[in-house]
């Protein structure tokens, strides 16, 4: 058990990182305003061409509503290498295929219908009792609700609660006492330190890169008095300690490739809620698909255009309020990206399931992946797994 005093944030280290980032933040400041002055006046074409033009060209280009969300326009490493030939809409298309693999529709469809025949996606039975937790009865600042913890407005308080419950309850199961839980990518720590309350024989790491959300999470375990937390100011790349079991809810894209290495690399068992799937291809370039049965089959250019139709934040309406078009298409390349994620666990030695969050519209990221590794007793998690009904975007 560690005392309060032992919590540990950053430290040398951490003022050299953020030394550094400032350093590159600067610099990449000055590279744009660099390039902003070398290029011509702004006008529509020019828009498309100039690198420095990012966030407004994302704006103001005649092209948005083909490329979908405005969002990919800005985010796209790329769009910068599009030169200044660009000036037409063809064009414009067919140096982004070039550079950047867009895929067309056919090759689209080739493509995930190659992904579904080498790697099908099944969800198992989600096991978690309907209302695991009752937070009525415990402290007030185990709560998102509360103003300690965040203080969540009441009609997003509910969902966000039945999100938590999904990944806490098979934290509890899988945690076995005197385990390291490892909570990646923690924000202020909802999903981890209900858990810590509740499993005092479990040490329990809180790991953010956002110092802030960490100096909230140990005001919150200081007024419960938990001893058994610990918050790390670090990357998921930079964490090399050993631990037992990893859980990551919602960590930011690439974020959860890190999480699902670091515990890979270390044997422990996984609980991982990822999100935000669109951008993982442009910022690990090559290094997708992620299991070799998936890599046979697909190039990292066609994933990606896969993982960006994966990204949907709609639930069920758009924002006109009506059900967001091709949305079980999209989902579907969702749940090929996460068997994918398990598929490579699984190739390094790992047994695991997919299953869908309960109630699934908590949130639209709603799938989890729970791993573990081949050979462990893992009954108590599971002892009664009913065949579980696939959702409907799952080609029978
Ligand atoms: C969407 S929030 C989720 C927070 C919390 N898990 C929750 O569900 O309430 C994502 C968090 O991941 C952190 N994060 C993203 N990438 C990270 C990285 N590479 N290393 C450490 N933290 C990271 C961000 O600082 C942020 O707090």
């Amino acid at each position: 058990m560690l005392s309060p005093a032992s919590f540990w944030i950053g430290g040398e280290i951490d003022d050299e990182k953020q030394q550094t980032r400032a350093q590159r933040r600067r610099e990449k400041q000055r590279r744009t305003q660099d390039a902003a002055e070398d290029a011509p006046p702004a006008s529509a074409s020019s828009l498309l061409a100039t690198p420095g033009a990012f966030a407004s060209r994302a704006k103001k280009t005649p092209y948005d509503a083909d490329l979908g969300a405005a969002s990919r326009a800005k985010k796209t490493p790329y769009d910068a290498d599009l030169g200044a030939a660009v000036v037409s809409r063809k064009a414009f298309f067919k140096a982004r295929r070039r550079t950047h693999g867009y895929a067309r529709p056919a090759a689209f469809e080739r493509a995930l219908a190659a992904a579904l025949g080498r790697l099908a996606p099944a969800y198992g039975a989600n096991v978690a009792p309907k209302r695991p937790y009752d937070w009525a009865s415990l402290p007030a600042a185990l709560d998102v609700g509360d103003d300690g913890g965040g203080g969540l407005p009441e009609a997003r308080r509910a969902r966000k609660r039945q999100q938590l419950e999904n990944v806490m309850w098979y934290v509890d199961r899988l945690a076995r006492p005197g385990d390291v839980v490892v909570d990646f990518c923690s924000g202020c720590g909802h999903q981890s330190i209900p858990v810590a309350y509740l499993r005092r024989d479990v040490t329990f790491v809180l790991l953010d890169k956002k110092r802030w959300s960490l100096l909230v999470a140990e005001r919150r375990c200081e007024e419960l008095g938990l001893t058994n937390v610990r918050c790390v100011d670090a990357l998921v790349a930079d964490f090399g300690e050993p631990f037992d079991l990893g859980l990551a809810l919602h960590a930011c894209g690439g974020a959860t490739e890190d999480v699902l290495e670091s515990c890979v690399r270390a044997r422990a068992a996984f609980v991982v809620a990822p999100c935000c799937v669109g951008g993982t291809a442009n910022w690990r370039n090559g290094d997708y698909p992620r299991s070799d049965a998936l890599r046979a089959v697909l190039a990292p250019a066609l994933y990606a255009e896969l993982a960006k139709a994966a990204d949907t934040n709609a639930s069920t309406r758009d924002l006109r309020g009506e059900p967001p078009k091709h949305l079980p298409r999209r989902r579907l390349c969702k749940s090929v990206v996460e068997a994918d994620r398990l598929a490579r666990c699984v190739e390094r030695g790992y047994d695991g399931m997919l299953v869908l969050m309960d109630p699934p519209e908590c949130t639209p990221k709603n799938d989890v992946i729970v791993g573990w590794p081949a050979g462990r007793d893992v009954r108590a998690c599971f002892e009664r797994r009913p065949a579980a009904p696939q959702p409907p975007w799952i080609p029978a």
